[in-house]
């Protein structure tokens, strides 16, 4: 089995997802009303965050998915102990904080990319930290350089081993003057995690300011630790001895409100989603609106439906937060087929995402990829031959595949492709949008849609 099957495979079963397989019987609108839980960008690390505190901590609003069940077991072998008593609220109990056996941490090797954040609260607690090689899409490199050089700088021993990477901090870890050379969000996490226990103070410069990470400081603020985010991506935090536990309710996850935003708008259809807030979706409502999809922003929720008429092409360039998120533009693009006209989207933060528009184009869609920046601003990425530029021509009409879903993402985009699709979809690999998307099938079903569950 390709590791990608097996990582779709083991993704589904661990949130009971038997059949890896659908078929989708195109061409129906979805309608009807979900809920979003918190944001999986920021549960996670949440979790990881509760191995500093002294005393337990509560999060709510956690939502089923496989990331979340790979994090947990992660936090099982190292001796915190991890409860639920209701659903979407987790008791972490950090009291009992050991160093995890190898054979335990390697399998969790290549499931998640959260691991890593693990280095810092473990060094703390323990002096010693093992992490397993890194899962995660594969969008690209995805290189921990910047993380690895972090450790460093708070004075971690980074010793690399074939099956994963062995860390120390003989001296404890202090303070330091961190400049990254990209917004990173993993690696702003890792300062963040990091400073909040080592002695002295932390300036990071160049950090990424993304929501969620504004929602790991409030956590982290509750548990005691001293956090000033100033103005030009500059976070400064002063260590403090001890950190409880906290308990916080989950920031909402608005990527999975833009993939249902996404859906609705390229099925013709109308979705409440419940949960979706407007302060942190912005950038995401202006350039639904440019292309002509219609919102209203109720209190509980933002309901995307389509404006039943021709919609419009854009020009988008992906990038840190304020603008537009990069785990915005798969869904997006499916959309974009529909327009009349020519779109372009530029991708700057991840150098291979556009390895999804392939089934899309075997479904019908014009989608070309370039090399060179299109639409903007030059990138990181122009002189380096990626493809990381589309050019979407529109409208054009899909027509049902047999597709194989690439990463969570890219998986989405091709479940609404399947059904906006004239005719029938078989798609494979679904067990990997499971990562990320809480209920996806039954949440499918309450919509409307047309399609079975093979297996
Ligand atoms: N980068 C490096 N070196 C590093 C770290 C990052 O070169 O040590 C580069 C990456 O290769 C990438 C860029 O910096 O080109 C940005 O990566 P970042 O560290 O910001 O991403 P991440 O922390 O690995 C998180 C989310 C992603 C989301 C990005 C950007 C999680 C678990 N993942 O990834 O979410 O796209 O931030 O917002 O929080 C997803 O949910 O599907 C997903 C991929």
């Amino acid at each position: 089995m390709s590791s990608l099957l097996q990582d779709a495979s083991r993704a589904g079963a661990s949130v009971g997802l038997k059949g890896d397989t659908i078929t989708i019987h195109g061409g129906r609108p979805l309608r009807g009303r979900i809920e979003l839980k918190g944001a999986k960008n920021l549960v996670t690390k949440a979790m990881v965050a509760a191995i500093l505190g002294e005393t337990p901590s509560v999060l709510r609003d956690v939502p089923d998915i496989s990331d979340v069940r790979v994090v947990r077991g992660l936090l099982d072998v190292h001796g915190v102990k991890v409860t639920s008593d209701e659903e979407g609220v987790l008791h972490l109990d950090p009291s009992n904080v050991e160093s995890a056996h190898m054979a335990d941490i390697d399998a969790h090797a290549g499931s998640s990319r959260i691991p890593i954040l693990f280095c810092g609260p473990l060094l703390h607690r323990l002096g010693e930290a093992f992490i397993p090689d890194l899962g995660g899409c594969r969008i690209g490199d995805r290189p921990i350089d910047y993380h690895l050089e972090v450790l460093r700088q708070f004075g971690a021993v980074v010793e690399k081993q074939p099956s994963g990477i062995r860390m120390s901090a003989p001296n404890g870890l202090k303070g330091t003057k961190v400049h990254l050379p990209y917004p990173s969000v993993g690696a702003t996490e890792q300062v963040l995690l990091t400073a909040v226990r080592a002695e002295g103070i932390t300036e990071l410069r160049g950090a990424a300011i993304e929501p969620e990470i504004m929602d790991l400081i409030n956590i982290l603020q509750k548990m005691g630790a001293i956090i000033t985010v100033d103005t030009d991506r500059v976070i400064r935090i002063e260590g403090v001895d001890r950190l409880d536990g906290y308990s916080h309710t989950a920031l909402f996850d608005r990527n999975e409100a833009a993939s249902w935003a996404a859906a609705a708008l390229a099925t013709e259809g109308d979705i409440f989603v419940g949960g979706a807030r407007q302060a942190e979706m912005l950038t995401f409502l202006n350039v639904f609106r440019k292309v002509g999809g219609k919102f209203d922003i109720a209190d509980d929720g933002i309901r995307f439906y389509h404006p039943g008429t021709q919609l419009n092409p854009v020009i988008i360039e992906t990038d840190v937060h304020p603008g537009f998120m990069t785990d915005w533009q798969q869904p997006l693009v499916v959309a974009l087929t529909k327009a009349k006209g020519v779109s372009i989207v530029h991708e700057t933060v991840y150098e291979q995402r556009f390895g999804f528009v392939d089934a899309l184009v075997e479904m019908g869609a014009t989608i070309q990829v370039h090399k060179e920046c299109l639409g903007g601003q030059a990138c990181r990425f122009g002189q380096r031959n990626f493809n990381h530029s589309a050019v979407i021509s529109g409208p054009t009409h899909l027509r049902g595949a047999d597709i194989v879903v690439p990463d969570l993402r890219g998986g989405f985009s091709h479940l609404i492709a399947a059904l906006s699709a004239e005719g029938t979809s078989r798609v494979s690999n679904v067990g990997i949008i499971s990562r990320g998307y809480e209920n996806f099938i039954a949440k499918l079903e309450q919509l409307g849609a047309d399609f079975v569950l093979e297996g």
